[in-house]
């Protein structure tokens, strides 16, 4: 070929998680050939896309963000059979809550497969400094450049509307005082020892981390969920609100993307969920309604929790 330099075309890269640490982003940069690993990013996307659970639109569409840690986090859309559609999680929104489950701090740029939709754009405005993040979207060809959010939102609705300025943004540090928690409701400690209360712990502990992670700076009602496979594995998602109300991720999609992103595969078979007592905002009927289209033999405990200054 004559060619110094072996470069792997888009079809070769394979991913092989959903998080890539920054030494392994470099040397896949060099590599493939790319100058930066902001040039990486959208050789990445067609692999990204590989890895999207769409079967109600077959539609798929990946993403690839690098934070400022220099980590890279993949995104994929994920659709759930028998639920309604509002319960689908966007590949963007994918995206920040795996980056914000491995405590990033923030992100600089994002390449994705189609140009995002006006929810994406609103969701991307929890992050710090949304205005200027980078986009790219590989659809647009040979000729893409990645554009600023604010090119994509110019007159954004956003968390100053609502918030103080010093109040902590989606991937800022959240430790949200969860108080007292009792035990769940509906009497589910288990007597019968064994396997199945060592997981109801587990799941407790990975809802209640979860839940002091959560962004619900508009409604105050921090939660947390998780899930418990049937090998035993745990995985759990924070809630995180959207200063537009209705492009929040529930702590239930939070959690699915935390299983995707882990690579879980099996059946789910209980859940945990944390949520504020007397909850304003409340996760309880959409767990259910999820899980009854999910994993129909799953069991869901719920705990909730007293913050300290509620007497
Ligand atoms: N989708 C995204 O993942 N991001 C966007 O911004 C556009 C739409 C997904 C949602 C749904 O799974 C499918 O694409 C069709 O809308
Ligand atoms: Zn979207």
């Amino acid at each position: 070929m004559g060619e110094e330099k072996v470069t792997k075309s888009t079809a070769e890269i394979s991913l092989s998680g959903f998080v890539i640490e920054a030494e392994d982003a470099e040397k896949m940069a060099r590599e493939s050939g790319a100058a930066t690993v902001e040039d990486l990013l959208p050789s990445l996307v067609p692999a990204a896309m590989r890895l999207v659970r769409a079967p109600i639109s077959r539609f798929p569409v990946g993403a690839v963000g690098l934070g400022l840690s220099g980590r890279i986090y993949v995104g994929v859309n994920l659709e759930f059979e028998g639920l309604p559609l509002n319960h689908s999680v966007h590949a963007e929104q994918f995206l920040i809550s795996n980056a914000a489950a491995a405590g990033e701090a923030g992100m600089r740029c994002i390449a994705v497969s189609s140009v995002p939709c006006g929810h994406c754009r609103q969701f991307l405005q929890e992050v710090r400094g949304a205005p200027e993040i980078r986009i790219l979207v590989t659809a647009d060809g040979p000729n893409a450049a990645f554009r600023t959010i604010s090119s994509l939102l110019p007159r954004p609705f956003g968390p100053p509307d609502l918030l103080h300025k010093g109040v902590p943004l989606l991937l800022e540090i959240h430790d949200n005082d969860l108080g007292a928690i009792p035990e769940a409701n509906g009497g589910d400690a288990k007597c019968n020892g064994g396997e199945a209360v060592g997981m109801d712990r587990r799941l407790r502990t990975a809802a209640e981390a979860a839940a002091r992670a959560a962004h619900a700076p508009y409604s105050a009602c921090a939660a947390g969920f998780a899930v418990g496979d049937r090998k035993g594995r745990v995985y759990a998602g924070s809630y995180a609100e959207s200063a537009a109300y209705n492009p929040s991720l529930s702590p239930v999609q939070a959690a699915m993307v935390a299983m995707v992103a882990a690579g879980g595969e099996e059946e789910v078979v209980a859940a945990a969920l944390v949520e504020k007592d007397k909850a304003i905002v409340s996760h309880e009927s959409t767990a259910r309604i999820f899980l009854a289209a999910v994993a129909p033999g799953a069991h869901l405990s719920v705990y909730r929790y007293r913050p300290s200054d509620v007497v």
